[in-house]
């Protein structure tokens, strides 16, 4: 595959979602999303309220960029959209993001993102959490328009579990990134030179994913790719808009 390929030529390489037992097989909920539970990183310590999502790999993808600067947020006005614990938060608020838009239609993922945040960032100057419970930009203020946004979808194509929770946290589907880019777009969101970084597999249907966002006028690249060896393979999408690199 291509991986400098852009726009139309991107989207005819994609990978169909896999076959839907093998994406159902993959994304075995945890039995354990109703209890408190702990999660470690970058010697870090977090606590994870009932129902908040678990960081996984996917998630480190960003974290990790967020904190070594290959995702630049110091000085920019950054949208953690789907923020779930915080930790893409936190490393904004350390690297001196001037905004952090901490977003989630989950207000007790907001809640323990203020939290953590407050416990490991504090106050600094130059640099506000801006917490905010809704359905995607929704709750957004007005008049906000921003540099950089991540978020790692709930995008799995496959209803893996009836419990809406799990749900909300995996399976929302290919319609929530189609809303996503459609309100990027129509609320005029993204300041010139903004950039969106988004994270999808195989287990969600990347065609339509990345023809709605070429449908709003966004130009998909690969910023990089992981093959997990057992038939996933995650696409982290650095977005655009218009023509522009
Ligand atoms: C896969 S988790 C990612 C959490 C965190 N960003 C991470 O990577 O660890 C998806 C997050 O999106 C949130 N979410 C689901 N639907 C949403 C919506 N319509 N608007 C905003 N957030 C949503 C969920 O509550 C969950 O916290």
């Amino acid at each position: 595959m291509d991986t400098t390929a852009s726009g139309p030529a991107l989207l005819k390489q994609l990978p169909p979602p896999l076959p839907a037992e093998r994406i159902i097989a993959v994304n075995q909920p945890k039995a354990d999303l109703h209890t408190t539970r702990s999660h470690e990183w970058n010697g870090w310590t977090f606590e994870v309220p009932p129902g908040v999502f678990m960081p996984g790999w996917t998630s480190r993808m960003i974290h990790e960029r967020l904190l070594d600067g290959r995702i630049d947020v110091r000085g920019r006005r950054y949208g953690a959209m789907g923020v779930g614990l915080g930790v893409e938060a936190v490393v904004a608020g350390v690297r001196g993001a001037r905004e952090i838009h901490a977003i989630d239609i989950h207000p007790e993922s907001v809640a323990t993102t203020v939290r953590h945040y407050e416990r490991l960032v504090g106050e600094r100057e130059g640099t506000a959490l801006i917490p905010v419970v809704g359905d995607l930009f929704d709750g957004l203020p007005e008049g906000v328009r921003l540099d950089v946004v991540t978020f790692n979808p709930p995008a799995v194509s496959q209803t893996v579990s009836d419990d809406p929770d799990v749900v909300r946290n995996v399976c929302v589907g290919a319609s929530l990134p189609a809303r996503f880019f459609a309100q990027l777009n129509e609320k005029d969101l993204l300041a010139p030179g903004g950039e969106v970084f988004l994270v999808v597999s195989n287990t969600a249907d990347l065609h339509t994913i990345i023809r709605h966002a070429l449908d709003q006028g966004f130009t998909p690249r690969i910023d990089h790719l992981h093959d997990w060896q057992d038939g996933v393979v995650t696409f982290l999408f650095r977005l655009t808009r218009g023509g522009r690199a």
